[in-house]
């Protein structure tokens, strides 16, 4: 089946819905979920967006606490428009109906501010501890009710298209015209053509044994990008969140760095406050500082995990400010108000990804990417907490503004069926024990040898391992009965192989890259560590 559309997006968090949204006022949009339109990891956002609200805070404060956490590597003039045109970028929020939490005692209305790692002021809004959830209702609903949006949901993403691929006789630049899809529910194989395709398809956390992501974070819009010819940059900049709750069926759990904003503490099994150890400003440091901190705390000990104190707030101000965690935890046998919490750092965030310019561009025309699939440049060695969703939201933005400039010269591609030469009949139920063994190879592979410390013998022994993995899912990718698994695990084995890659290339410990073999910050740091398909020198 084919379809053509004026505006694919592959992805439905902050990132491509507010896209979305702004490019139905100028056409027909085709919006595509792998899942339902509420699976991703903005839903499972707890902490906040930054945005300079106060009066007492500045642009300038924002700017220097994403250039110091981001290490020397986030570019300048990126910092500096998405930090000045954020509360531009919270008034779209709120015109699509977001509330963010007010402060009580304030009858004027302010919005409520709180504070996370890195930040020297308070200046994050939210809405209670689940405000990706609700920014993703809020933009969700807009969008259900929009005529010119058409929503495709289980439609998992196979390949972007391309007009050398379709058409080999064509010359000058090749151009991306659309993706490929498996629709999931009905096992069809579905073509959609468009003269721009947004890649929103989030970050790649489940190359990790433990993650704060959702399910389906397997870094799909990356692989493709990177097989349709992209450059794919600093993949090895991979956050730890220092506190995801430790218990055997909650792996996943996120604690939100609002509780060590609002006074929480993070102590060892002794009580005592070790972070301060590590960086002045203790558990409030940037996350790679403290995730750091807690892997040494763990190691020196030979304890499984640290815990997070905030029982002296009270009973009352961790309902009120929390109902989310704290629920969640009273439901797994931890009471918040009574006790410590067992936590340990959890791969969160992908600060790298594919590489765009200041409009979400890539590398092939036609081809945009927002949000965690992207490297903007925003983010450098290491993202400051809560510039996520404001980064999904201004690049969004920035890649509207430049599609309307060029849209009216670009044609709508031809758009004809595509054989990918691939089975949906073909019967192979015995071969899904090993996509299963594969998935948790490459997941423990990526934990133990590409975490959060380093060394060049354990990269070096996970690439050989990952490389050879690839080439056990590419012989059976093209025999096989195509399946969702199967298409996410051949993503997420390339995303593995291009993090180990890079982080081979970064021959320094900057941000969220520590490697023990060369343990110091180089001053000649390289903004740009990008692996290119044709090249890899980038
Ligand atoms: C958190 O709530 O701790 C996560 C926020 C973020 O990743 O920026």
């Amino acid at each position: 089946m084919s379809q053509k559309t004026d505006f694919l997006i592959i992805g439905t968090g902050v990132a491509g819905l507010s896209f979305a949204l702004k490019m139905a006022e100028h056409g027909r949009v085709t919006l595509v979920a792998k899942s339902s339109l509420s699976n991703n990891n903005t839903s499972m956002a707890q902490g906040g967006i930054a945005s300079v609200v106060a009066s007492e805070d500045h642009f300038e404060n924002h700017i220097h606490d994403t250039l110091d956490a981001g290490a020397g590597l986030c570019l300048p003039e990126v910092v500096r428009k998405v930090v000045e045109d954020a509360p531009m970028r919270i008034r779209d929020l709120q015109k699509w109906g977001v509330e963010f939490d007010h402060r009580q005692s304030d009858s004027l209305g302010d919005v409520d501010l709180t504070r996370e790692g890195g930040h020297s002021h308070r200046r994050i809004l939210h809405v209670q501890d689940h405000t990706g959830m609700a920014i993703q209702q809020a933009l969700q609903s807009r969008v259900k009710e929009n005529p010119n949006i058409k929503i495709l949901e289980n439609h998992i993403a196979l390949e972007l298209l391309t007009d050398h691929d379709l058409y080999p006789a064509q010359t000058g630049a090749n151009r991306c015209i659309g993706a490929s899809f498996l629709d999931i529910e009905n096992h069809k194989l579905v073509d959609v053509f468009a003269p721009f395709t947004m890649l929103a398809t989030g970050g790649a956390g489940k190359t990790y044994l433990y993650t704060s992501n959702w399910e389906g974070a397997t870094g799909d819009g990356i692989a493709m990008a990177y097989r349709a010819g992209c450059r794919i940059a600093n993949m090895e900049f991979m956050q730890f969140h220092p506190t995801c709750l430790f218990h055997r069926q909650a792996r996943n759990f996120l604690i939100s760095e609002a509780l060590r904003g609002e006074g929480a503490e993070l102590i060892n099994a002794e009580g005592r406050t070790f972070t301060y150890d590590f960086d002045k400003r203790g558990p409030l440091a940037p996350r790679d500082i403290v995730a750091r901190a807690i892997d040494a705390e763990m190691k020196t000990s030979g304890a499984e995990c640290v815990y997070l104190d905030i029982r002296h707030k009270g009973k009352d101000f961790i309902k009120q400010r929390f109902p989310f965690i704290y629920e969640k935890c009273l439901s797994l046998g931890f009471d918040l108000a009574e006790q410590p919490l067992p936590v340990v750092p959890a791969a969160h965030y992908l600060c790298g990804g594919i590489l765009t310019d200041e409009h979400g561009q890539t590398d092939l025309p036609g081809l945009f990417a927002v949000g965690e699939c992207a490297n903007t440049g925003l983010h450098g060695a290491n993202r400051l907490a809560s510039n996520s969703l404001l980064e999904c939201l201004s690049f969004s933005h920035y890649a509207y503004l430049k599609i309307l400039q060029i849209k009216d010269q670009v044609p709508l591609p031809l758009g004809q069926r595509v054989d990918h030469g691939l089975y949906l009949h073909k019967e192979n139920a015995d071969e899904f024990m090993l996509i299963s063994h594969l998935w948790d190879e490459i997941r423990s592979c990526m934990w133990n040898y590409v975490g959060i410390v380093r060394s060049d013998r354990r990269l070096q022994r996970a690439l050989t391992r990952i490389r050879n993995i690839e080439v056990e899912i590419a012989e059976y990718y093209s025999h096989f009965k195509l399946h969702p698994d199967t298409v996410e695990l051949r993503n997420l084995a390339t995303v593995a192989r291009l993090t180990i890659e890079c982080a081979l290339r970064r021959q320094t410990s900057v941000g969220t890259h520590y490697n023990i073999d060369h343990p110091s910050q180089k001053s000649d740091l390289n903004p740009l560590n990008s692996i290119s398909p044709n090249s890899l020198n980038g």
